[in-house]
């Protein structure tokens, strides 16, 4: 399942002999914990460092007895942060406020917003070149807010900032494996847009899979609410945790796998993005082929129903709200 070929290509040449390093950045966490966890079973990854303000050293030192290979570092506070992201290849960023019943994901801009953006201040000064896999959300918002950091920095690369969109897709493969009564795991869902409410846009009229117009409305309505049951469920504990963890190192290892030079992997992820740009939308999730440099090539949205066009219709001023808040953040902050 994970990666196992070494690296030859894409990465500084003190990172081809030492093989990678990974940085959690809010490892103390709810996603921070399995998803550290995680990426410690993965034999790609050789260094593991642990960033959070609070909690780290007791993450790293349970994780480190693992017998794997990767060596876990703790970091803990701000003084400490410099150290968790030199020399990363990739940064992933579960750092932040969760939702609480009744919150959308907006609500956690004015706390995580400021998270976001000063976690990338410090990525421009200790590992500007890093690949940035950013979980936090509202993620519509705080992606273009860490890249207006990197762009003031004159250090933005539109091939290395990543949305972590996987989890809307694990869950529409589950959610359509039910209905299906098939197996989840045969089963790929190209989700596009953003991560939040109706910018979420499953493109259920390319899986090949019949659905009825009644199932098709239920599926997508679950496909982008399905977070909302989690939160419900968790009764003011947070929000998905575990499928996130999952999802997060499934996108990091996809990610280690296209950078160590394996061909064809493609995950849809929200990047710097052309697909919607006519539309006036700058950063959009569809499927991208990874590759040594990071992103590759983005895949087109591809052919839509009626139905999904009304989506795409509804999903589009929604998005454009939400990149604007992040820019205008920086712009102030
Ligand atoms: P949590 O509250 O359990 O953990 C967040 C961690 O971030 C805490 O350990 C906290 O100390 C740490 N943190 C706060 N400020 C920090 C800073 N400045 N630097 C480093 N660490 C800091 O929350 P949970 O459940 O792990 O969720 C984290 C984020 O992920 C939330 O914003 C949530 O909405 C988001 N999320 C994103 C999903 C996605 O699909 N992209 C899915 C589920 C959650």
């Amino acid at each position: 399942m994970y990666a196992t070929r070494m690296f030859t290509r894409g990465f500084a040449s003190s990172a081809v002999s030492r093989g990678a390093k990974v940085a959690v950045v809010g490892a103390g966490g709810g996603i921070g914990q399995p998803l550290s966890l995680l990426l410690k079973l993965n034999p790609a990854v050789e260094r593991l460092a642990l960033y959070d303000i609070v909690g780290t050293p007791g993450v790293a030192a349970d994780l480190s007895h693992i017998n794997t290979k990767a060596v876990v570092t703790g970091h803990k506070g701000q003084e400490q942060i410099g150290e968790a992201l030199k020399d990363s290849n990739i940064i992933v960023i579960p750092a932040g406020v969760p939702r609480k019943p009744g919150m959308t994901r907006q609500d956690l801009f004015n706390t995580n917003a400021g998270i976001v953006r000063d976690i990338a201040e410090a990525t421009v000064k200790y590992a500007p070149k890093a690949h940035v896999l950013i979980i936090s959300n509202p993620v519509n918002s705080t992606v273009p807010i860490f890249a207006e950091v990197l762009k003031r920095n004159g250090v933005f690369d539109p091939k290395r900032v990543f949305g972590v969109t996987t989890l809307d897709v694990v869950r529409a493969s589950t959610f359509v494996g039910q209905v299906k009564n098939s197996d989840p795991t045969k089963i790929n869902v190209h989700v596009v847009g953003g991560h939040s409410g109706v910018t979420i846009l499953p493109l259920l009229s390319q899986t090949g899979i019949k659905f009825t117009q009644e199932e098709i409305e239920a599926l997508t309505k679950r496909i982008q609410f399905g977070g909302d049951e989690v939160v419900k469920a968790k009764d003011g504990a947070g929000s998905a945790t575990l499928s996130m963890a999952q999802a997060g190192a499934r996108f990091t290892n996809s990610l280690l796998r296209a950078l160590g030079g394996e061909k064809g992997i493609v995950e849809p992820t929200f990047v710097y993005s052309d697909v919607a740009r006519k539309d006036g939308v700058e950063w959009f999730s569809t499927n991208v082929e990874l590759s040594t440099d990071g992103v590759g090539k983005i895949h087109p949205l591809g052919s839509l129903s009626d139905y999904e066009q009304t989506l795409y219709k509804a999903a589009v001023p929604e998005l454009i709200k939400n990149i604007e808040a992040g820019v205008s953040f920086v712009a102030k902050n």
